[in-house]
């Protein structure tokens, strides 16, 4: 079976001869999304008022469509992640803009469907006074933050995001003058948060909610929440995160008098676990230091090891009896970079594989966050395909681009 082996044995899992079958059916790379795996993460969260899934993770419209079913909450971050939740059946009530600065476009989006606006730079109240919307939210950069990599770190000074906390007073003056109410705080520090940050983040959402109008009923605690990528790392702790938040919610309610809404807003946390990339084995090479194995996938495919140093477990699937030694695995871009085994700084980072063979296939885990949704046409690649698999049934849910699709918007 193919697992990461941090992942607990309770996870659904797909057998390496079934992979090995739908990439010869659909080709490689080929992405693949668990939704069993989404659905044991969801529950996870339950104890939430809502769950509102941050779509930049995967907005793959068969997920979407799924998530709306179970009646989740949606975060987008431009029109057209409004548009696409829309589409996918999400009430706009149900729909949440949050950025930090709106183009031009995401305007008319907001103007035509009345989208609630997560309001990350105090410039864009007047711009919302002139739509229809009536209420928002303040994204509050508290001055720390988190994240298993600075790129993703969204709090303190080196953080264009969020609302600096200092100004939160300006922004309830400058709201109240463009006659919009502020119903909700949200606080999203980073990407891959840990619990020794929970207290003062809770600490300090309590101190914002404290001193804000009294029309503040929906507390975010953003997402963040973190996924075991190395077989060595243990699961987040997710019972005592939410505990933790559920029990300053409820202090805060008996505080203040009044029901708090209390949101979780999860990207990595419900689909990372579910993706898996296959790539081809297309060739082997060897330099002074190192061997390599070169591949049909690269950085267009999965971008986090090159913009992160991300590590992705990494599992040949043609099961050998021989011997294992370190191997790089890189991509075919005309770019050094192009290497899908970095370490935390970018460095070649060679894992123990068995001897590939061209037409071997070999399975990325944890692919399903960032993965497809970071996915590029660099050198003329195709955007991957991407099969789903619901309840043990594969499904392809997302086609390949054909190379027409990369230049069809082009004029000469
Ligand atoms: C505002 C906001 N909410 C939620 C998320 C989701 O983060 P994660 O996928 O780490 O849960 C992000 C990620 O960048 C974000 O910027």
């Amino acid at each position: 079976m193919i697992q990461n082996p941090a992942d607990p044995p309770s996870r659904p899992c797909i057998a390496p001869q079934v992979l090995e079958e739908l990439a010869r059916e659909y080709g490689t790379p080929l992405y693949i999304l668990n939704l069993d795996i989404v659905d044991q993460q969801w529950s996870k969260l339950s104890a939430f008022d809502s769950i509102r899934y941050a779509q930049k993770a995967h907005s793959g419209l068969h997920l979407l469509k799924w998530l709306a079913k179970k009646n989740a909450h949606v975060d987008a971050v431009s029109g057209t992640e409004v548009l696409k939740a829309i589409h996918a059946g999400f009430p706009v009530e149900h729909i949440e803009l949050a950025t930090d600065v709106l183009d031009r476009r995401s305007l008319k989006v907001i103007e035509e469907h009345e989208v609630r606006v997560n309001i990350g730079t105090l410039s864009m109240i007047p711009e919302l006074a002139s739509t229809p919307c009536r209420e928002c939210t303040l994204r509050i950069n508290p001055g720390f933050g988190g994240g298993h990599d600075q790129k993703v770190t969204t709090g303190g000074s080196a953080s264009k995001h969020g609302i600096w906390w200092e100004q939160l007073p300006q922004a309830y003056e400058m709201a109240d003058a463009n006659n919009l109410t502020v119903t909700g705080l949200h606080m999203h520090i980073g990407s891959g948060v840990t619990l020794d940050l929970l207290e003062k983040q809770i600490g300090f959402m309590q101190g914002c909610l404290y001193d804000a109008p009294d029309s503040v009923s929906r507390i975010s605690t953003g997402g963040g929440l973190p996924i075991p990528y190395q077989p060595h790392e243990t699961e987040f702790s997710v019972e005592q995160w939410s505990q933790t938040w559920l029990e300053a919610r409820n202090r805060w309610q008996v505080d203040l008098d009044r029901p708090i809404h209390l949101e979780v807003e999860p990207g990595r946390f419900l689909v990372a676990q579910a993706g898996i990339l296959i790539t081809e084995v297309r060739g082997t090479k060897s330099t002074p230091d190192h061997d390599w194995i070169m591949v049909d996938a690269g950085f267009h495919t999965l971008a986090r090891p090159l913009l992160y140093g991300a590590y992705h477990e990494v599992v040949a699937l043609r099961k050998t009896s021989g011997k294992s030694w370190p191997q790089l695995v890189a991509g075919p871009l005309c770019e050094s970079g192009d290497v899908l085994t970095t370490g935390p700084s970018g460095e070649l980072q060679p894992r123990h594989l068995p001897r590939q063979e061209p037409g071997d296939y070999l399975a990325l885990l944890d692919v399903g966050a960032y993965g497809i949704s970071m996915a590029s046409g660099y050198n003329g690649f195709e955007l991957p395909a991407e099969v789903t698999f619901e309840e043990g049934q594969p499904r392809l849910t997302r086609a390949r681009q054909t190379p027409q699709e990369q230049w069809i918007q082009e004029l000469s």
